[in-house]
């Protein structure tokens, strides 16, 4: 178990996870729980945060918790709406905003010797996003900070380590944010900074062992991050009782299914590639509608798992590659999420074979994933891969899907892909995809008039997927780019750039 952490009570701001990441960045500990939950704190929290909320104090139904078990016996942050909670809750008074509160401003440190702000600059950038303000606070609350629009833009009570700041040390624009929340977790908590991968690595490997003792475990692995960090993991826990299956479906890319199997099988995991392509294909036949493509697709998935996994005999185990952000998908204000994602469409299987659930990855974020898979030393090629649906192109296949399709979608994804890593680009790039539309234009080639296939490129930037910006590739790749495609693909006459952002558009065309 972690020894220390602090933990952030959630009243559901959309920064909470980046409240998380940063103090994580810190090499600390910390989860997030529902802002209801003080009273389970334990022995090895060091410290906690009140994070932000789209509530007002003064609404009837904000989120208003018992603060008991905390205030005066833990080090204690309130950021924006937690800081006004704790004003409202001990006595002073939040009331409407009549001036912009929205965006960069610059604190003033009155009060220079708080220890919140060592190694601060007074006149600092922070970034505020509220709508209520503190005017004024409990007694024995000293001002700390102020901005040119609010006076009470930093508190901190007398005698005790609780502390309140308006704006957000968590967001980039807030340039010393990350000094603050340093400030706080480790000089105020005394937070050792002691959580990194390889201590990650360490104690998860030791659970792992102590939990699964001789059982045997199956994974399904997907060629992606999560569960290829998964499988290492577990795979040094517990080496070869540690059974992958892998499963081809024919909608990966081109020679996906050869290569990341040998990547596999070179970092030693126990590891059966089935080949299933027929059965995905066949069944896919004839179905338009992308939801019924992704019910087609995780039907077949269980079967063919389940066939799979009934082999191993004795299998106690199922491990998932879920990872922290699916498991909070917000810890929201109505307490854990109980729909946890079901990662490569096992949802149902354990119950129906009688399989336990581990999963090693579910307390961290992705970048920390990557983090933990480089330290486990896993090939830079699966831990640098794109994100890539489990649905495979038959998303990216707007309409009925066909080997033909199929493979006409793996030559252009092909082209894009290594054209991307040829030029650099694509490290720079969340996710590249190549779409084949259900349109046909006419083209010319050498004498010829042609009637043939549209295919779209798709590259976005972004941290998470959640939002997306087009990437700004250069037109000279795309020129370049789309003669290659017209040039070599077959049946292919036009090529088209997807410049929609997300929102309103998604990164997937289906
Ligand atoms: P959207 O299209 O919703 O995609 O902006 C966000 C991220 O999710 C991936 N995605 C999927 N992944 N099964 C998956 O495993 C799916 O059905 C699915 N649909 C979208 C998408 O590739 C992107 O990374």
């Amino acid at each position: 178990m972690v020894t220390e952490k602090i933990i952030i009570l959630d009243f559901g701001s959309q920064y909470t996870q980046l409240i998380a990441r940063r103090v994580r960045e810190l090499n600390v500990y910390c989860e997030i729980w529902p802002f209801n939950s003080a009273n389970k704190i334990d022995s090895g929290v060091k410290g906690v945060i009140l994070s932000g909320s789209p509530s007002s104090v003064r609404d009837i139904n904000a989120p208003k918790p018992d603060l008991t078990a905390v205030k005066g016996k833990l080090p204690l942050l309130g950021i924006c709406y937690g800081a006004q909670y704790l004003s409202h809750y001990f006595g002073g008074e939040v009331a409407p905003s009549d001036s912009r509160e929205y965006g960069r401003a610059s604190l003033d440190i009155t009060v220079p010797s708080s220890r919140l702000f060592g190694s601060m600059n007074s006149g600092m950038q922070v970034w505020m996003s509220h709508g209520d303000t503190i005017v004024r606070l409990p007694e024995k609350y000293t001002i700390t900070g102020s901005t040119h629009d609010v006076s009470i833009g930093a508190f901190e009570a007398e005698g005790e380590d609780t502390f309140g700041i308006q704006f957000h040390p968590e967001v980039y624009h807030t340039t010393e944010g990350l000094q603050l929340l340093k400030n706080f977790v480790v000089d105020i908590c005394g937070c050792q900074q002691s959580w990194t991968p390889e201590s990650f690595i360490a104690e998860t490997i030791r659970n792992l062992q102590d939990t699964l003792q001789d059982d045997k475990v199956v994974l399904g692995l997907s060629g992606g991050v999560d569960s290829s960090v998964a499988a290492v993991l577990l795979h040094k826990a517990i080496g070869n009782k540690l059974h992958c299956i892998f499963v081809d479906n024919g909608l990966l890319r081109k020679n996906e299914f050869a290569s990341v199997m040998n990547s596999y099988q070179h970092m030693g995991l126990n590891v059966r590639g089935v080949d299933a392509r027929d059965m995905f294909l066949g069944a896919l036949s004839g179905i338009e509608d992308p939801e019924q493509k992704r019910k087609s697709i995780g039907k077949q998935f269980i079967e063919v798992f389940e066939h799979e996994a009934r082999k191993i005999q004795g299998a106690k185990w199922l491990a998932q590659g879920t990872i922290y952000p699916d498991v909070i998908e917000s810890v929201s204000v109505n307490g854990p999420s109980v729909t946890i994602k079901s990662h490569h469409n096992v949802g149902g299987l354990p119950e129906k074979m009688n399989l336990m659930v581990i999963e090693p990855l579910k307390l961290l974020f992705k970048d920390e994933v990557r983090r933990v898979g480089k330290a486990l030393a896993i090939d830079p090629v699966i831990l640098n891969r794109h994100p890539f649906p489990g649905p495979g192109l038959a998303i990216r296949i707007i309409s009925d899907v066909t080997p033909e399709k199929v493979s006409m979608l793996q030559e252009v994804d092909d082209i894009f892909i290594k054209g991307l890593m040829e030029y650099e680009l694509y490290d720079k790039v969340w996710q590249a995809a190549a779409i084949l539309l259900p349109v046909r234009s006419v083209g010319v080639m050498g004498d010829e008039r042609t009637y043939e296939s549209v295919v779209a490129l798709r590259a976005v930037t972004s941290t998470d997927g959640m939002t997306a910006d087009w990437a700004h590739l250069p037109y000279e790749f795309l020129g370049h780019i789309s003669n290659r495609i017209i040039n070599k693909v077959k049946g292919v006459n036009r090529v088209v750039f997807d410049i929609s952002s997300k929102p309103p558009a998604t990164i997937e065309w289906e």
